[in-house]
């Protein structure tokens, strides 16, 4: 049902038969940072997955109460809580997947690149950790700023011999799902329909919602192109602005993430039809990295979607070389950190 929930589809009584019967719980999913605003819902939705047998949580504090609470839910994955720098390697050997959304999240008036300067040593701990045992894990990275910490994380994974770029994603899931969210209310349409491709990167305009890539295909006139594009990009400081100081997007967030977790235990799994969007290694642009549509298989990213970038719209095409120079920037700015650092 979560599956199901997560992709927009409802099911037939024999889909959810086959459900039941087939799915084994097997993957262990590693979260770092788990006690926070963002890593105690996301852990409680990774906790209903199906596809999980073991969570491992960790944090820096807090995280025993977290994991004893989750512990108490009858879903198959078995709960274990690890807290401090001496206990992180065992919170990730065997993990197929890891999460990271540790470091600090937004106050009013602060973008995405302010919290520059904590969150990428937090990152680059990490993900040390990550290559010295873990890695073959898929690497999810939520915390900001995305478009510089990616590049920290491969950085780190590359120094350290074992950098696979198909496994090594930014997420952008939460800019798909508001494109979904808002485009569906503009235009009146079923919510569990709707699609938006959202390329660039993940901060003010580097996200690019595709919006004549809708699906299903609807026509938008120029202002609600621009007002949807605006609304898109500024969604996380509409969440910023309306907790007035108490953080950013949680719950939202976790909602997404999980959506991208599950996303990949079925890649994982061998589903063969798993799409998402999320910021990867790329060569789709002459940017090193990029967010774009991809789709997912066992060993990670299969194949970067190109046919989303041919035939946009003259809109989409200047929004896209305006964006190119501020995430060439972020991207330059996390490659020279871990560089410096190493
Ligand atoms: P939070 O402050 O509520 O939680 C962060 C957690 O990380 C805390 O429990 C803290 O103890 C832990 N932590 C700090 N340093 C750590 C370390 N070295 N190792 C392990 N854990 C550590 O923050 P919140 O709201 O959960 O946000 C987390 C991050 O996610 C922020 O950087 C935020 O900007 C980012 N974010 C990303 C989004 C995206 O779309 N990719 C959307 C929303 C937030």
């Amino acid at each position: 049902a979560l599956r199901a929930s997560f992709a927009g589809k409802s099911q037939s009584p024999s889909q959810r038969a086959s459900v039941n019967l087939q799915i084994q719980a097997s993957f262990k999913v590693a979260v770092l940072g788990a006690a926070g605003g963002i890593g105690q819902p996301l852990s409680l939705l990774i906790k209903m997955s199906p596809l999980v047998s073991s969570l491992h949580l960790y944090d820096i504090a807090n995280v025993k109460g977290v994991a004893a609470d989750l512990s108490h839910c009858n879903t198959p994955s078995q709960v274990l809580d690890f807290t401090g720098q001496s206990e992180l390697g065992n919170a990730l050997k065997g993990v197929d997947v890891v999460v990271i959304p540790a470091g600090v999240p937004r106050k009013p008036g602060m973008t995405r690149d302010d919290l520059f300067n904590i969150n990428a040593s937090i990152v680059k701990n990490l993900v040390e950790a990550v290559a010295d045992n873990c890695p073959d894990a898929f690497i999810h990275i939520i915390s900001n700023p995305v478009n510089s910490t990616v590049p920290i994380a491969a950085e780190v994974l590359r120094q350290k011999g074992v950098y696979d770029p198909k496994k090594l994603f930014g997420v952008t899931t939460l800019d798909v799902v508001r494109a979904n969210t808002f485009v569906a209310q503009k235009k009146n349409l079923r919510l569990i329909d709707v699609d938006v491709p959202v390329i660039g990167g993940h901060a003010g305009i580097t996200i690019l919602p595709l919006l004549s890539k809708s699906k299903p295909s609807v026509s938008f006139s120029d202002e609600e192109v621009q007002e949807l594009t605006v609304r898109i990009q500024n969604a996380g400081t509409e969440v910023v602005e309306a907790k007035a100081g108490a953080g950013s997007a949680t719950l939202s967030m976790a909602y997404a993430a999980a959506r991208f977790v599950e996303s990949s235990l079925r890649a994982l799994d061998g589903d063969t039809d798993v799409y998402e969007c999320a910021f990867v290694q790329s060569e789709l642009t002459e940017l090193p990295y990029f967010a774009s549509r991809i789709k997912l298989g066992k060993k990670g990213v299969e194949a970067v979607i190109q046919s989303d970038l041919q035939g946009l719209t003259e809109y989409e095409q200047k929004a896209l070389e305006a964006l190119k120079p501020e995430l060439k920037a972020s991207i330059e700015k996390g490659v020279a950190f871990a560089q410096k650092q190493s």
